[in-house]
């Protein structure tokens, strides 16, 4: 489902800011693999995302989604293959929409179609059904400015926009990293039960050790624009945090105390 050949990506090359982000990074997803990422910061989980998402291109190498070269293709075209969610609740969606608007252009993802008003009463059964499986009350606030909901409802709708079209790839990049940790967990309990129940393909960062072991069927932990474990089945299902700090400690020489990862043990 996704195939990244030996990608490279260097910021600010030739100057004093140089930074070699992804170093030859390769990695191959299997239709259906829900993929946990974790690292230290600065590791280069956000890059792989971004080069995923075409944000700018690669220096080298090559990325394939479902069989389709799209190293040269840009952020728009590849969107209709890509399912997002980031750190950030304000993006993401559109806060001077109503919910309902927000969710119409979300089916609308990849075509031309406006908004007419007619179309979307017809579609509102649909956008009810799916809005009380987040169980936020948020099926009865349809016109509802999403700007006035809060960080975790939007990150719900957001989340539910992202899938909604079924993405080849879902994208996720500590995208409960800014909520209480209540909500935190609730959001997670969607983004598993969204991922799993639609078998998507998907790649979610965290930097909660924790959650990385236990969702998903596979772990990647990146370090210094490469990926240095990879583990899956029942060899990750088995791995405690220990293990990963081990790891961590091994490829990072020691320097993780001031780590957000410790914190999250
Ligand atoms: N747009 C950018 N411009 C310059 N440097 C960047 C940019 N994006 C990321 N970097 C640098 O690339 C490295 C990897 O960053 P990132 O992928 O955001 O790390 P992570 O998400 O693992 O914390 C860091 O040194 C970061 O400062
Ligand atoms: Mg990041």
């Amino acid at each position: 489902m996704l195939e990244i050949k030996q990608i490279e990506k260097t910021f600010n090359a030739g100057t004093v800011n140089e930074k070699k982000a992804l170093k030859g990074l390769s990695l191959h997803l299997k239709e259906g693999d829900f993929v946990t990422v974790i690292g230290g910061n600065g590791a280069g989980k956000s890059t792989m995302l971004n080069a995923i998402a075409g944000v700018w291109p690669v220096d080298e190498g090559q990325i394939l989604i479902d069989g389709k070269d799209v190293t040269k293709l840009p952020e728009y075209k590849r969107a209709a293959f890509l399912g997002r969610v980031f750190q950030d609740p304000m993006n993401g969606t559109a806060a001077t929409m109503g919910i309902e608007e927000n969710l119409a252009l979300a089916l609308r993802r990849g075509s031309h179609r406006t908004l007419k008003p007619g179309i979307m009463k017809n579609e509102r059964k649909l956008y009810r059904d799916l809005l009380v499986r987040l169980g936020l009350g948020l099926e009865e606030r349809l016109t509802s400015k999403v700007g006035l909901l809060s960080g975790g409802q939007r990150q719900a709708l957001t989340l539910l926009m992202a899938t909604l079209k079924k993405p080849k790839l879902l994208l996720l990049d500590e995208h409960t990293a800014a909520l209480d940790p209540q909500t935190a967990r609730k959001v997670l309990e969607l983004t598993n039960e969204m991922v799993t129940e639609q078998g998507l393909t998907a790649l979610m960062v965290t930097h909660n050790m924790n959650d990385a072991i236990h969702i998903g069927n596979r772990l990647i932990m990146m370090n210094d624009g490469q990926i240095i474990y990879d583990v899956s089945g029942e060899e990750k299902k088995h791995l405690t945090v220990d293990d990963l700090l081990k790891k961590f400690a091994e490829a990072s020489g020691g320097q993780f105390a001031n780590d957000r990862m410790m914190l999250s043990k």
